[in-house]
């Protein structure tokens, strides 16, 4: 399966005669399973038409930075939150310079300065206009700044020259695409995740249980295998599909789920604890269902403590590097600095769920990495986003 699938690819389109490739890139990508959307500059729309594109992407193309009605859609912001990869193609001189400088002076340039994923241009212009040293310094600051610069490719132009300015033909940027997810950062390691709840049985019907949806262990789950990771995702009951390339050990109750985290440790390097585990289990659990008592309007049920899973993997003699998740409602980095010492783990990533829409059942997450050395927080993001970011964190930890 290609590492396209499922990605949310943001194409921007500026004004260029290689925007009518722009087309064949849409197909392309979404050929590779990814969804599309298209965002295009005035410049671009007097060479291919929007309709066009809407057409084969299957969405509204986005033009205008400001129109009530498209805002209320999809606003900018938004939409430049969407991506996973934004992909500038054709990216005009014009348009780089824009970038260069800061420039939010329409919708294409404002999406790039909010974006909050990889961006990749498409270089495409005239072989004098490319070897103008303005825009090689504007290409040089942008590169700096961890924006991809994907060719151009040398040859026959449009124009009638011949020389670098070509845009790269839509296979090739296709490849790079799919390599922007398929970093190979822990290739050749094995990860393995604890991700969602665990159920507590109280009788044949009835357990005990908690809200996770094991959203954030999944991501990460899919971006170790992307990272070209051995993956183990351990998971309680939850409604996700496994992520490609992962191999999926399905667990109920805390106390599977520690048999099968120290099940996993032959050759693990890295242990994710992303499940929510419930701290206490029923300490008997009935053989028949719990019959209502007519007599009394209360119920006790005795609860015993769960094991421990990572701090049981943390003090494993076939220790690997332990990563725990610290979920707080106040005071979170000292918290989370406790979790790190008293289980002995190498990396909390600790977020704050009394916040609303981040965290716990929610698509975006906030996170503070606390370690030994110290702590950084790190920007709201979709859990996808945010585990790529994550794994590329861990994997320079490992090495
Ligand atoms: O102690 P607390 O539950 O707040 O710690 C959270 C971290 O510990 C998470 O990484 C969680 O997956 C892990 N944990 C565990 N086994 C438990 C409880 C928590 O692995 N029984």
């Amino acid at each position: 399966m290609s590492s396209l699938a499922n990605k949310q690819i943001l194409v921007g389109i500026t004004g260029g005669i290689a925007a009518y490739k722009s087309a064949e890139l849409v197909r392309r990508l979404q050929d590779r399973g990814a969804t599309v959307r298209v965002a295009m500059t005035r410049a671009a729309q007097e060479f291919i038409t929007p309709l066009t594109l809407q057409a084969l992407s299957g969405h509204p193309v986005h033009t205008e930075l400001l129109d009530p009605e498209a805002e209320a859609g999809m606003g900018h912001i938004e939409l430049a939150r969407w991506g996973d990869l934004i992909i500038v193609a054709p990216a005009s001189a014009d348009f780089i310079a824009r970038l260069a400088q800061g420039q939010g002076d329409d919708l294409l340039s404002t999406i790039c300065l909010a974006r909050r994923s990889q961006l990749a241009l498409a270089p495409a212009m005239n072989q004098a206009m490319y070897a103008n040293q303005a825009t090689q310094d504007n290409l040089a600051l942008l590169a700096q700044r961890n924006i991809a610069v994907w060719g151009p490719a040398s040859g026959a132009q449009a124009c009638g020259d011949v020389g670098p300015g070509r845009m790269l033909e839509v296979d090739e940027l296709v490849n790079l695409a799919e390599r922007q997810f398929n970093s190979g950062a822990l290739a050749g390691k094995h990860v393995v995740i604890t991700a969602g709840p665990t159920r507590e049985a109280i009788d044949p019907v009835r357990y005990i249980s908690n809200h996770s949806s094991g959203k954030m262990g999944y991501a990460l789950a899919a971006a170790c295998a992307e990272a070209g990771a051995h993956t183990t995702l351990i998971s309680g009951p939850t409604q996700l599909d496994c992520p490609p390339k992962c191999e999926r050990v399905a667990v109920q109750s805390a106390e599977q789920m520690h048999r099968a985290a120290l099940a996993s440790l032959d050759n693990c390097d890295v242990f994710i604890a992303s499940a929510a585990v419930a701290d206490y289990r029923p300490a008997t659990v009935e053989d028949q269902k719990i019959k209502k008592k007519a007599d009394t309007d209360t119920m006790l049920l005795e609860l015993v403590k769960n094991p421990d899973i990572i701090a049981a993997v943390a003090a494993s003699p076939k220790r690997p590097f332990c990563v725990g998740f610290a979920a707080e409602t106040q005071d979170v980095e000292r918290y989370a600095r406790g979790k790190l010492e008293r289980k002995n783990l190498d990396l909390v990533i600790a977020n704050d769920v009394s916040q609303a829409g981040i965290g716990f059942n929610s698509d975006e997450n906030q996170v503070t990495l606390v370690d030994a050395q110290g702590s950084k927080t790190l920007e709201q993001l979709s859990k996808n986003q945010l585990a790529r970011i994550l794994v590329v964190d861990i994997a320079q930890r490992l090495n």
